[in-house]
């Protein structure tokens, strides 16, 4: 049974949870506050469920990362890899710190500008780019091109000759993290091989090669790839530029321990040669514990000696993570944090796996509870989705005990909106 102590939640402003967001704590009327709101009172003003940031808990990640970087060298660059919150708001604030900002998508690139990303500072990803895409890239002058495939240096020579690129190579390292998220290794859609690094630079006419990059997966702990990494990459050749892409893990669940960023940054420098600028591309590990949801409680299934049932108005639409990767989440009620029974958190949509979280412990959850999932701010409403014609959430945005909604809850009529 964990007591609040024991995840290091404890009352009047102690340091919170490394779970939770920085600055979180458990108020003087025992609810708990992110980004100084009480969590309660944010389910009774903007419904649930609904996507909480601390706005510090990411600035202060973004500044640890520059500073991390700052204080072991002079060429560096940190981008922010958008998929994992592409929400303006937060871009906005990503590059107001400071930070590059990684595109995978058109859509992503529209955003990228509308958030105030400098062009220059955008680089354009994508195992499969659309002719649509890379003259997108071109007429808003993104400042560097991800090669992926000979067919993309086809086409961004016809589309954009003169662009200033880098080439993907998968490195053949492959680090312990579950399958869909792992992307170093060679049986891979994204990037070159190895052996195939040379015949696809030799190809290269019309277009500016600046650097590699590689992405060797996610939500990894063991930085000793990270180490290799550089080294693998300049072995192809000097480039003045390498960029080791994201991937650092953040705790989910109370006993996660990853790395510090400041180990992170460590051991990406490990491998690089004097002189050359050294890019990563964190996501996660930027936003992911500046968030959680909330939600309300509608029923409690007890099944005797089997299983409580925690039934959420929400689920799988707004956090598929659970049901794509098995992944692990914690939860509490928001006026009774820490201990209680055993239970299933179920979401409301018509599946039996719609499970957000397993074997939680909650402090006698009821109807009308608001429940608290930390840990969900990236990749949640990143992957949010409409199954069961379910409106997605708000994305609301918390900061010295100021909440301001910064996306809207979608509504029924929303739903009809592409109706032609
Ligand atoms: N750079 C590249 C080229 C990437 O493909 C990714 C993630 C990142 C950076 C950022 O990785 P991060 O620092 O966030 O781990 N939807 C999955 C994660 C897929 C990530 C794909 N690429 C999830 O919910 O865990």
């Amino acid at each position: 049974m964990a007591s609040v102590e024991e995840h290091g939640l404890v009352s009047a402003g102690q340091p919170a949870s490394h779970v939770f967001p920085i600055g979180s704590r458990i108020n003087e009327v025992g609810r708990l506050e992110v980004g100084g709101c009480d969590l309660v009172e944010l389910a009774e003003t903007f419904g649930t469920p609904a996507y909480v940031y601390a706005e510090e808990d990411m600035r202060a990640r973004a500044r640890a990362y520059i500073e991390a970087f700052r204080s072991r060298t002079e060429r560096f660059e940190v981008v922010y890899a958008s998929k994992a919150l592409p929400c303006t708001a937060a871009m906005r604030l990503l590059a107001a710190e400071g930070l590059s900002c990684d595109v995978a998508s058109g859509g992503e690139l529209h955003l990228a500008l509308r958030a105030g990303f400098p062009p220059e500072r955008i680089y354009l990803h994508g195992n499969n780019k659309s002719e649509a895409e890379l003259a997108q890239a071109r007429d808003s002058g993104v400042g560097f091109v991800v090669l992926d495939s000979l067919e993309d240096i086809e086409r961004l020579e016809r589309i954009a000759p003169g662009q200033r690129v880098l080439l993907r190579v998968t490195p053949g390292i492959s680090p312990s993290t579950h399958a869909f998220i792992s992307t170093g290794q060679v049986d891979s859609k994204f990037g070159f091989g190895i052996d195939d690094v040379p015949r696809a630079i030799g190809t290269i006419r019309k277009l500016e090669l600046v650097g590699l990059h590689a992405h060797v997966g996610s939500q990894i702990f063991d930085l000793e790839p990270y180490e290799r990494l550089a080294e693998v990459l300049s072995a192809i050749g000097d480039y003045p530029l390498l960029n080791l892409g994201g991937g650092l893990g953040i705790a989910y669940s109370y006993d996660d321990r990853p790395p510090s960023i400041e180990d992170y940054a460590d051991a990406l420098l490990t491998g690089a040669p004097e002189g050359v600028k050294v890019l990563c591309e964190p996501g996660r590990s930027i936003v992911g514990n500046a968030g959680v949801t909330i939600y309300r409680v509608g029923n409690v299934k007890r099944i005797p000696g089997i299983r409580t049932y925690v039934a959420v108005d929400g689920g799988m639409s707004d956090n598929l993570r659970p049901m794509l990767y098995g992944a692990r989440y914690e939860a509490e009620i928001a006026d009774r944090v820490g201990g209680g029974a055993v239970c299933t958190i179920a979401g409301k949509h018509c599946e039996s796996g719609d499970i957000l979280a397993r074997d939680v412990t909650l402090d006698d959850p009821r109807p009308g509870d608001v429940l608290v999932m930390p840990a969900t701010g990236a990749y949640g409403h990143a992957m949010a989705n409409n199954y069961n014609a379910i409106p997605r959430p708000p994305v609301i945005f918390c900061r010295d005990g100021q909440a301001r909604e910064v996306v809207r809850r979608e509504t029924l009529e929303d739903l009809t909106l592409r109706d032609v």
